[in-house]
């Protein structure tokens, strides 16, 4: 993470300046008190992943999100973050059909979303988006190998890289997207020695998950570098917490004094004045009154 001023706003300038000089965390988050986490941790950026489509909302993959959710989670983290860079992640369809499209999209993540940046997944094929939504004054962040959006093309969420000839198309999408002014790339899912062959060939920084130690930054999903979901453990993910087991731990401790009647105890409970004085009008009904 960053040792650059704790208030001084990391922007998509400071980003790629990072490049060689210091490694770059990001974190995913969705919501006001984890952006505010990620913040005071120090995360240089945070991600608005549609990422969420999973995470929050359930789905067995990302293609159901749609802008209308994007927006309205980057607006809780923006407002969260004082420091952190804010990238708000394009869903699916919402850049696809037309570069026109694609700054509209992006647009609305940083008007109405509060977003220093935006992300796209994809390759050679995204540079008149990319192009587009630069040209707008927008920064962007690339984001190709194992690209969520295309799960049904890719027959799963599989590693990609893994022969010479995919290697040397994701070396190309790479130059191609940094050609067209993205500021930042991320490598998902690739190997480990094709993640730092990028790296090594481009002036702007990587950000990699499941992509080996070679680039010049992580991310992971911040509800998984916390241990919330036991059910996801993919190789790439560390967890540096167990917080599933201590939220069910805590929850299990609120009901159980819940039914034991020790909660509330005296120190939460309120008093004053008013108390609830039985039959005080028309001997029937309940009412406050001042106790005497
Ligand atoms: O949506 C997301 O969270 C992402 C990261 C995993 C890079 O795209």
């Amino acid at each position: 993470m960053s040792s650059l001023s704790p208030r001084k706003r990391v922007t998509a300038p400071a980003v790629r300046a990072m490049k060689g000089a210091q490694r770059i965390g990001m974190i995913t988050a969705y919501d006001y008190p984890s952006s505010r986490i990620s913040d005071a941790a120090g995360a240089d950026i945070i991600l608005v992943g549609d990422s969420l489509g999973m995470v929050i909302q359930g789905h067995a993959n990302t293609l159901p999100v749609k802008l209308e959710h994007v927006i309205y989670h980057t607006a809780a983290v923006a407002r969260g973050a004082r420091r952190a860079h804010i990238v708000g992640d394009m869903p699916f369809m919402s850049y696809q059909v037309s570069p026109e499209q694609a700054l509209e999209s992006a647009g609305r993540l940083v008007q109405e979303g509060g977003a220093h940046a935006v992300k796209l997944e994809g390759g050679r094929e995204m540079v008149p988006q990319v192009a587009r939504i630069v040209t707008a004054g927008i920064p962007v962040m690339g984001h190709i190998g194992l690209t969520p959006q295309s799960v049904h093309r890719m027959g799963g969420f599989k590693v990609q890289g893994k022969d010479a000839g995919s290697a040397r198309r994701l070396v190309e999408d790479a130059t191609a997207l940094e050609a067209a002014g993205c500021y930042a790339i991320v490598l998902e899912g690739m190997p480990a020695e094709l993640a730092r062959e990028i790296t090594a060939s481009l002036a702007i920084p990587t950000i990699g998950i499941g992509a080996g130690a070679g680039c010049d930054g992580q991310v992971l999903v911040g509800y998984d570098l916390l241990g919330m979901n036991p059910e996801f453990r993919p190789k790439f993910v560390k967890a540096y917490e167990a917080l599933h087991e201590r939220i069910i731990a805590a929850t299990r401790a609120f009901a159980s004094e819940v039914q034991a009647g020790t909660f509330p105890a005296e120190e939460h409970s309120f008093h004053g004045d008013l108390r609830v004085v039985h039959g005080a009008v028309d001997g029937e009904r309940t009412v406050y009154g001042k106790v005497r």
